[in-house]
């Protein structure tokens, strides 16, 4: 049961469910047992600067090698001083001659059913073509290129035309704003804007042009702006300042060879959801970041030449930057790329683009695996899904329930589950089983990976005794961490350095068990404090998702007279409808699977929580609400307005 001390987090989850992966998918692995594993961890942990200088020298392009593997002065850490290489030339450039030339790059899906695909020296075309349209738009190393375009082959393209050029990409999701691009735009110092006529989601056509526009009357560093016809949708075009893609790319040269760049010139910037409102542009940099996410991507992913791998991600969001685009081609693979929503148009999409394309390893968010559960096993079912090997999950943690049916539905009992813990400002994976080496318990993101060394303290900064939660930190720098924040070191320093002396603020509150595997317990802001007891979210959580009428659950702390804090639930149902029996009997149900401490006082039941754009609950926003404010704080990041609308309505 729950253990309690000052600052620390309490745990009153139980699981102790483990899988082993199966002799075929570990006779087959590249890293096939626990010792060979622990052998990598062991020498990272020995000699880091060694490891990843031995890693840098072979996988990575050179063009003048550098002549310090780390430069560390707390918090400014700097990789591979003096080298000069090429992100895009590693991704793509170092497959030509090879036996990938001709291997497929790219396999795009549009949300209307057509279809695409690329090689590696197709998209080595694409790319030169476009890097010299950048060059002849002026664009020199150092600017920055705002991109806010939907997920078509373009996107990928783009981005790696700006790397070849030594151009800084700062990559808008196509759902924000205008409002939202304007502001990053500003941050950013953006020279050029590059965007489509429109994009498919669930059958609409959104106008991405109208948005931009918009945008650009607010975005004073902005000069061009390059329009890609995507849906044929009329827009407005103006003189001077907007060129269209296609007649663009017509007079462009297919000669352009990369730029040697420095190993610490800025890569890209990606906008995520500070406290604040402002932007909060998180900095990577060339050599470091391409090297991370070229080795987790193999290491994590046990990618082989024959593999063809789905993340289901946009390029908008770190996990499309790092495991869609960066990571995987450094690595030479076959990537499928579907521009749409899952549902259309049938619910039934993403099993059917697995079994069209015989994808092997597939890589979702647990928002949308909770989806799946909710529309029923039978879309599935209509499916071929034996092409699969590997699953993933990444972006919050999974619900051991939720874990489970995918065990079950999709990967047969016979793929290995990675679930992968990172951030946008860790640049890549940072705790995931290596599926071929580590057994996984479901909910768990077992051990960091090799060179990642976390700690877990309490308030004081003290380490916690294993088993009981505290906030998670990291130790040492790794080659794929942040630079900084966009133009402002001081909340760099002040946001993830300055808590915990010498340490990684994560943001996130963990607990290691017994065996040294990780769990994720949720943003160390949604603790929730009852009677002194400081409650996970994900805890009460997934015990109200083990519930079979439970979809969704997620849980706050509401300001409490007598204990502090209660507990309050919001719940989406499947199957059944909402009833006071029902609720009396989720609060028993959780009692019984966590305990007394964790029964929630209140239960709402609501048809949709609020989430972010890319699928993470707001717990801020069902805050706000269950004190019933009248004004919620910031909601530029919210999905879906009439959510919260119908949550007022639902009130108790
Ligand atoms: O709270 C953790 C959660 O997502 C945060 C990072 O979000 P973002 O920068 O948008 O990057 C998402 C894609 C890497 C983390 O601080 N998170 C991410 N992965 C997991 C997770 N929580 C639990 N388990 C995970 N596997």
């Amino acid at each position: 049961m729950s253990q309690s001390s000052g600052g620390q987090i309490d745990t009153v989850m139980q699981e102790d469910r483990i899988f082993s992966p199966s002799e075929k998918f570990v006779s087959q692995a590249q890293i096939a047992s626990l010792e060979a594993s622990q052998q990598m961890w062991d020498d990272a942990h020995r000699d880091p600067i060694a490891f990843w200088d031995q890693f840098a020298k072979e996988e990575l392009h050179w063009f003048e090698p550098y002549r310090q593997v780390l430069e560390w002065q707390e918090p400014f850490a700097k990789w591979f001083l003096g080298g000069k290489t090429n992100v895009a030339y590693n991704c793509i450039d170092a497959h030509l001659g090879t036996e990938r030339e001709d291997k497929t790059a790219i396999l795009w899906e549009g949300e209307p059913g057509d279809q695409r695909t690329l090689t590696y020296r197709e998209l080595h075309e694409e790319v030169c073509r476009f890097a010299n349209v950048l060059k002849h738009l002026g664009i020199v190393p150092g600017d920055v290129v705002s991109i806010y375009m939907p997920m078509v082959p373009e996107l990928a393209i783009a981005m790696l035309a700006c790397a070849r050029v030594g151009a800084v990409h700062s990559v808008i999701f196509a759902g924000f704003s205008s409002e939202a691009i304007a502001d990053r735009n500003q941050d950013a110092g953006a020279k050029l804007q590059l965007t489509a006529d429109g994009g498919w989601r669930r059958g609409k056509n959104l106008p991405l042009k109208d948005t931009v526009d918009a945008a650009l009357e607010k975005s004073s560093t902005v000069e061009k702006c390059v329009v890609l016809r995507r849906t044929g949708i009329q827009v407005s075009m103006q003189e001077g300042r907007d060129f269209w893609w296609h007649e663009l790319m017509e007079n462009a040269s297919p000669d352009c060879p990369a730029e040697p760049m420095d190993s610490e010139a800025p890569l890209f910037i990606l906008y995520t959801s500070g406290s604040t409102g402002k932007p909060k542009g998180i900095k990577h940099t060339t050599a470091g970041y391409n090297l991370y996410v070229k080795k987790t991507f193999e290491w994590v992913f046990d990618h082989r030449d024959d593999d063809v791998f789905w993340c289901t991600a946009d390029c908008g969001w770190i996990t499309g930057h790092s495991y869609i685009v960066y990571g995987p081609f450094s690595a030479g693979a076959t990537c499928v790329m579907y521009e749409g929503a899952p549902n259309h148009p049938h619910e039934d999409r993403f099993w059917e683009i697995v079994e069209k394309h015989r994808v092997t390893i597939f890589y979702t968010a647990p928002t949308a695996i909770r989806a799946f559960i909710k529309w029923g096993d039978h879309h599935v079912e209509k499916h071929d899904l034996t092409s699969l090997r590997l699953l993933g999950t990444v972006g919050e943690g999974i619900n051991p329930e939720a874990w489970i049916w995918y065990h079950k539905m999709i990967g047969a009992e016979r793929c290995p589950i990675v679930d992968t813990w990172w951030q946008t400002e860790t640049g890549g994976i940072m705790m995931s089983p290596l599926p071929g080496a580590i057994s996984t318990k479901p909910g768990s993101c077992t051990k960091p990976l090799p060179g990642v060394m976390p700690v877990i303290v309490d308030e004081q900064g003290d380490l916690v005794a294993s088993n009981n939660g505290g906030m998670l930190c990291i130790d040492h720098p790794w080659p794929g961490m942040l630079r900084g924040i966009w133009g402002d070191d001081e909340r760099y320093r002040e946001q993830y350095w300055s808590k915990v002396p010498g340490k990684y603020l994560t943001g996130d509150n963990a607990r290691c068990d017994n065996d040294g595997y990780y769990w994720i317990m949720g943003r160390i802001d949604d603790v929730i404090n009852v009677s002194g007891h400081r409650l996970s979210t994900i805890e009460v959580e997934s015990a109200l998702v083990s519930h079979p009428h439970v979809a969704e659950a997620a849980a706050i702390g509401r300001p409490d007279e007598i204990k502090g804090q209660a507990i309050a639930v919001f719940v989406t149902i499947k199957d059944v409808e909402a009833s006071d029996e029902l609720r009396g009997e989720l609060k028993q149900h959780v009692r019984k699977e966590i305990g007394a401490l964790a029964q929630p006082d209140d239960i709402r039941f609501t048809n949709a929580l609020p989430k972010t754009r890319s699928g993470k609950i707001m717990r801020r926003l069902l805050r706000d609400i269950a004190e019933g404010k009248e004004k919620v704080g910031d909601t530029t990041t919210l999905e879906d307005y009439s959510v919260l609308a119908n949550l007022r309505e639902d009130e108790e």
